[in-house]
């Protein structure tokens, strides 16, 4: 898998790594929608997104890295707020925005789950 690093992403300021889709990819949208309103909880490496301070958080949502994830999963989760609707915010994006999303989250969640079986390890 080709990692597209170096964006100029800079200004954001919300500490993200940098969205690993490239901006003629029809999940850019949604990969910056996620990075700007979901970030915060979840990690997702194609957005470039890391949780919050990892572990220790009570936010924190699950690694989307590791969890695959179905288009009508994702969508019911921002629109009930997760599935148990006990931390997640509901509604934090709404219609073509909250589409977007879950059809950029549905596409790239899951890739640590594949790509590397075992936790801890780095690279193939
Ligand atoms: C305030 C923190 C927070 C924000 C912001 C947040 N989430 Fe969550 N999310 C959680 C927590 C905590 C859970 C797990 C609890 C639950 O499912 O109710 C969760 C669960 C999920 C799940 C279900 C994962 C699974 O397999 O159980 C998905 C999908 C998801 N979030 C997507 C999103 C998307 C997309 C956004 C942005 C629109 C978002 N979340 C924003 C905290 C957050």
């Amino acid at each position: 898998m080709v990692v597209a690093a170096a964006f100029g992403l800079a200004a954001c300021g919300f500490g993200e790594k940098g969205i690993e889709v490239s901006k003629s990819d029809p999940n850019y949208d949604g990969a910056v929608l996620f990075a700007t309103h979901c970030s915060g909880c979840h990690t997702l490496s194609a957005a470039g997104t890391q949780g919050s301070g990892n572990r220790g958080e009570r936010t924190q949502g699950p690694n989307l890295d590791q969890r695959v994830e179905s288009y009508e999963d994702v969508l019911f989760a921002v629109q009930n707020g997760g599935f148990s609707g006990a931390i997640m915010p509901q509604n934090i994006v709404v219609g073509k925005e909250a589409e977007a999303v879950a059809r950029f989250v549905s596409k790239y969640a899951g890739d640590a789950a594949e790509s590397s079986p075992r936790p801890g390890q780095t690279s193939p």
